[in-house]
């Protein structure tokens, strides 16, 4: 795995670019298989913005011309654990009513975020609503939910990059990776040695 120093910080490559844009391209042709009727594309932001502009570019190439309205949600409050509640920042302004509805995020980890976002376009009488992310985080499920689209299992780790952040930082990254801790010196002295 090849290791960059960014702005004071280690930070391991995960999913490299060329990677992505040819997972990105896999799931465009997917739910293009689909053939989903008068479809939204909603983003869940912030995160997610990189990965959806992607994909839905490679959605047009695809052969589909999806309208796209943007949901704010919070989960996160600075830390890197989530706090179990989501809050709505900022609504779609599109009535989704008979329509099928694709909802991109960038994690699915404890699922909370996707789950309340695909309950409430659903109660809104949504015809379909479909999920995709880019990565999925197993073993800290704590809704019931299932992406119908992904692009990667991600391993435990918190990642960054390509749309996603730690404190703000990093969304710029064209990979995804993850910030390697600072390591005791004693700790990291030994660590060096083993290379
Ligand atoms: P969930 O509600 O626990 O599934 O959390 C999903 C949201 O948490 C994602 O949309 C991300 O914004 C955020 N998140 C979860 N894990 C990470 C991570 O490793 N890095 C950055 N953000 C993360
Ligand atoms: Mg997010």
């Amino acid at each position: 795995m090849s290791v960059l120093d960014i702005d004071g910080h280690r930070i391991g490559v995960l999913f490299p670019a060329e990677d992505i844009a040819a997972r990105v391209n896999a799931i465009a042709r997917d739910i293009a298989a689909r053939q989903p009727v008068n479809l939204v594309v909603v983003p869940i932001l912030k995160g997610s913005f990189v990965f959806a502009a992607d994909l839905i570019r490679a959605m047009h190439h695809a052969g589909l011309s999806p309208e796209v309205d943007f949901m704010i949600l919070s989960s996160y409050r600075k830390s890197t654990k989530s706090s179990g509640q989501v809050t709505v920042l900022r609504d779609i302004e599109t009535d989704v009513r008979g329509r099928d509805v694709l909802l991109i995020d960038d994690i699915l980890e404890s699922g909370r975020t996707l789950a309340f976002a695909k309950d409430l376009i659903s109660a809104r009488g949504s015809r379909t609503t479909l999920t995709a992310v880019l990565l999925d985080k197993p073993g800290h499920l704590a809704a019931n939910i299932v992406a119908d689209f992904q692009g990667f299992v991600c391993p435990d780790k918190f990642v960054v990059g390509y749309g996603m952040d730690m404190a703000h930082q990093f969304r710029e990254l064209p990979f995804v990776g993850h910030v390697i801790p600072e390591q005791p010196a004693s700790a990291k002295t030994r660590a060096e040695q083993e290379t």
